[in-house]
């Protein structure tokens, strides 16, 4: 158990990679804050966790409050410890044609998919300070390389949480907390349900793919794992495409 005694919060864990991401975090022996919105979405998965004999917390959070934030990291200290591990993952994902999108709607894509990433980081710090240090994971997106049509405050959004991911290295480092992000290609959850035509987004993800098979939240939570753990204490500011070798860069 490589993440033994040590305490994870992920966001956005009432489903598809989120919860994935906590399940084979406490798999891995860390206790997890499964935070996010819909309550019965993070029941599932801390029972999921606790079915498996690990520990788990529901914090119901919307990460776009900033109350609420400090809120789910005091929570996580006092119920299991300082955190070591934050894992930013919730998002959301309007989908439509870029010149029909209203600016209040795009405000949103970056108050939840940006400003709560740094939000959260801000909240956890002093927690990893304590403890000499920690691990923050970004979740951003192969659309940020690619580009992808109707999604355009999306991918914008996921090509800040690189930005943010390389300054926050930058600023945390010397401290001992390191920061990186992983860009997953397409996954079968709620994000790649709300492309129109399902048959030809999984056509053309394979066929673009080194790897011939569908991705599985798994996939991504087995890097997170790595990211988190100290099997890569010598890594930061970096982006992972956890991906099947659709973008080679
Ligand atoms: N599935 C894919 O193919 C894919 C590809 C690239 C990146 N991603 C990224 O993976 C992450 C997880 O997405 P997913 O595919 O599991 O989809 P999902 O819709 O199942 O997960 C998003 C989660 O974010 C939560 N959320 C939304 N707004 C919130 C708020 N204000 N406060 C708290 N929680 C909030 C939702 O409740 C949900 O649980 C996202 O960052 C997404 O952009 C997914």
């Amino acid at each position: 158990m490589t993440l033994a005694g040590r305490t994870a919060i992920v966001t956005g864990a009432a489903s598809g990679l989120g919860r994935a991401a906590a399940v084979t975090l406490a798999s891995e022996g860390a206790a997890v804050v499964v935070a996010g919105l819909e309550p019965d979405g993070l029941a599932e998965t801390a029972g999921l966790i606790e079915k498996e004999g690990g520990r788990a917390v529901v914090a119901e959070t919307d990460i776009s409050d900033v109350a609420a934030i400090e809120a789910m990291c005091e929570r996580a200290k006092s119920e299991l410890g300082p955190t070591g591990i934050l894992v930013n993952d919730a998002a959301i994902y309007p989908y439509g044609p870029w010149d029909e999108m209203e600016p209040a709607a795009w405000d949103r894509v970056f108050e939840v998919n940006v400003r709560a990433y740094w939000l959260c980081a801000k909240a956890v710090q002093n927690q990893m300070l304590q403890q000499g240090g920690g691990s923050i994971v970004n979740i951003s997106s192969i659309t940020f390389f690619t580009g992808a049509p109707n999604l355009m405050a999306y991918v914008a959004s996921k090509g800040a949480v690189v930005g943010f991911t390389r300054a926050l290295a930058r600023e945390v480092g010397p401290k001992g907390i390191r920061a990186n992000a992983i860009a997953p290609g397409a996954f079968p959850t709620r994000a790649t349900d709300i492309h129109p035509d399902q048959q030809e987004l999984w056509a053309t993800t394979l066929e673009g793919q080194c790897i011939k098979r569908r991705g599985e939240p798994a996939d991504v939570a087995n890097a997170v794992v790595f990211l988190a753990s100290d099997a890569s204490s010598f890594i930061t500011g970096q982006t992972l495409l956890v991906d099947g070798g659709a973008f080679l860069h």
